[in-house]
């Protein structure tokens, strides 16, 4: 373990025994995670990415290998031990899992009344803190049901650094939630690993999820890490089958258009996609060339966004940014290289 790292997975194997026999859901991790930085796990559902958290945690003991977090090689210590050590590892869920019965003040101070070393004002002093960081102390006294997804998951984000843990761990945190409260929590993750130094892990099947926010990310893909590296390289130049699959844009329909600007269009939900880039095609005249589009059809309507380089004519260009003008489309200028 060296100064720098959090946590190290070494050379970790889990397997469920049940009717169908040995289920491998990881086979031979290794990984390092470096302290104050936010790291993602990328992979397909089924690629053994909840099992992987879990095993950090401790909440499944590893088959083989072992996790050694903050120095301490977890398969060694004792229940009491453990406890102490998950306190040190908040973690939260696609599902948010707050108590429905307790109000968000009193969601937060759950871990601290569990841990049983605050007293009274001390955990009210932190509720408090926490609400302020995730921007919700106006809701202090509100009850689940009456905040909306992107809310709870913020009352849930505030419990689990409840206990001041090192390490924040995330399973899929975002994906229930639409792209635009999607952006704001991981705008919170992002701020508050800033703020205060915790170290965040980040498992998603989403890439945007992992463009947005991650320093480095780990590729897992049956069972297996079969890439690791600095965001922005794993991007650039995917290595492995499955993460050129979850990164590159797919080639069909290109066309050959020349120009140098590109731009990335957002779909907030309130236009449908296809009838967006043919219309514009049709009416000025000007065909884009599709470089990556993520958008899924949501009720009729597009969510995600599209990468299109331009064509060169710098009428046709004018012509485009007026036409998403007029339709209201968010887009930002990308630099190509970047693309293609
Ligand atoms: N408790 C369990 N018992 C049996 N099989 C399990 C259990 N948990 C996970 N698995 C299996 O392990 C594999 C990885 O699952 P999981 O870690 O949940 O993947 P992911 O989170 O990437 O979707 C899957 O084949 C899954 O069916
Ligand atoms: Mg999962």
């Amino acid at each position: 373990m060296t100064e720098r790292e959090i946590i190290r997975i070494e050379d970790l194997s889990k397997s469920f025994y049940g009717k169908q026999g040995e289920v491998v859901a990881l086979e031979k991790i290794d990984l390092s995670i470096r302290k104050g930085e936010i790291f993602g796990v990328i992979g397909l559902s089924g690629a053994g990415k909840s099992t992987l958290v879990r095993c950090i945690n401790f909440l499944e003991r590893p088959t083989q290998g072992r996790v050694i977090f903050d120095g301490k090689d977890l398969s060694q210590l004792n229940e009491a031990e453990l406890r102490l050590a998950r306190r040190s590892m908040g973690m939260i869920f696609q599902g948010f899992f707050l108590f429905a019965q307790r109000t968000a003040f009193r969601n937060i101070c759950f871990p601290m009344e569990i841990a049983g070393v605050y007293d009274k004002q001390q955990m009210q002093e932190r509720a408090m803190e926490l609400l302020d960081l995730v921007g919700l102390r106006e809701k202090a006294n509100a009850y689940p049901s009456q905040l909306s997804g992107g809310q709870q998951q913020r009352i849930a984000i505030a419990r689990a650094l409840a206990t001041n843990p090192k390490v924040l761990l995330c399973d899929e945190a975002t994906s229930a939630l639409d792209p635009t409260t999607t952006q704001s929590i991981l705008s919170l993750l992002q701020d508050i690993n800033q703020q205060i130094g915790v170290t965040i892990i980040i498992i998603t099947h989403e890439m945007r999820v992992i463009e947005q926010v991650c320093h480095r990310v780990a590729v897992i893909d049956q069972s297996h890490i079969v890439e690791v590296g600095e965001v922005k390289d794993v991007f650039l130049r995917p290595q492995s089958q499955i993460a050129k699959q979850l990164i590159l844009p797919r080639g069909e329909g290109v066309e050959q258009v020349t120009g140098e600007r590109c731009l990335r269009i957002v779909f907030d939900g309130s236009t449908p996609a296809e009838p967006i880039i043919s219309n514009m095609t049709l009416s000025c005249q000007a065909a884009v060339n599709i470089l990556f589009a993520d958008t899924k059809n949501i009720a009729g309507n597009a969510v995600g966004h599209m990468v299109v380089q331009l064509p060169e004519d710098e009428t046709a260009q004018a012509r485009i940014l007026a036409y998403l003008d007029g339709k209201k489309l968010y887009y930002k200028e990308e630099r190509l290289h970047d693309y293609v």
